[in-house]
């Protein structure tokens, strides 16, 4: 089996494979990654293995899908994916969705994915949740007018902190379903490493960005 090290390096070798100096510059990604400026850009934050971003990646060849993970060893089975399935449309970048408003230009995103963040259920790890409002501000950021953040969890406790979060925030709450049946969560992605892990109910959130408005002098 290969080290974390030896995994982090089979990663950094892919040509799939965003980090250092090869992630584009925030208002630059489709150019720097051969895209015309019209492609919509769906982001995945907390990839992990990169079974939702290859999936989606081959549903939507229109879209340039990015995958990003804050774990490069996770990411070297993504890249591994990527590779066998050959997809030109799909990129998967080593990075901390603590940084977000700085490697997108405003509006630069029409799609956000979170499947299964962890859901840190202790208090006063509230601040590493995916959905705590030190990130969704910068969600709001980096979509542009009408973009959407999707959510796919397993966690109850964190299904009603989102959508608390998503409120105080004025985001529209388009869609909430507590009990996801399996048809209907097909049609939205695969399954993941970590729901096959739990196994549990699958809870789905779709939210809308907030219209921004502008300030009034
Ligand atoms: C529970 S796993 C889910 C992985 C994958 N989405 C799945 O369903 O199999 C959560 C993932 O989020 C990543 N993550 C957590 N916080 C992050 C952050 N601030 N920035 C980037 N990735 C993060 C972790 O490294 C981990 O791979």
């Amino acid at each position: 089996m290969r080290s974390k090290r030896e995994k982090r390096q089979r990663y950094q070798e892919s040509p799939y494979a965003l980090w250092g100096n090869r992630i584009p510059m925030a208002s630059t990604w489709r150019k720097s990654l051969g895209h015309p400026e019209t492609v919509p850009l769906l982001l995945e934050i907390g990839c992990g293995k990169g079974e939702f971003s290859v999936f989606i990646a081959e549903k939507r060849p229109e879209w340039l899908i990015i995958g990003m993970d804050r774990k490069a060893e996770r990411l070297q089975t993504a890249v591994l994916r990527a590779e066998t399935h050959r997809l030109p449309n799909l990129y998967f970048w080593h990075g901390d969705a603590q940084t977000l408003h700085s490697a997108f230009a405003q509006g630069e995103v029409q799609e956000i994915w979170l499947n299964y963040p962890d859901p840190y259920p202790k208090a006063r790890h509230a601040k590493h949740r995916l959905i705590h409002p030190r990130f969704i501000w910068q969600y709001e950021w980096i979509l542009s007018e009408g973009g959407l953040l999707h959510i796919r969890t397993d966690d109850e406790g964190l299904y009603y902190y989102a959508q608390e979060q998503l409120h105080a925030a004025s985001w529209s709450v388009e869609q909430a379903v507590p009990l996801l049946l399996d048809r209907a969560e097909e049609s939205l992605g695969v399954k993941t490493e970590f729901y096959l892990k739990r196994g549990g109910v699958v809870r789905y959130l779709c939210a809308k960005r907030p219209v921004r408005r502008l300030l009034e002098c």
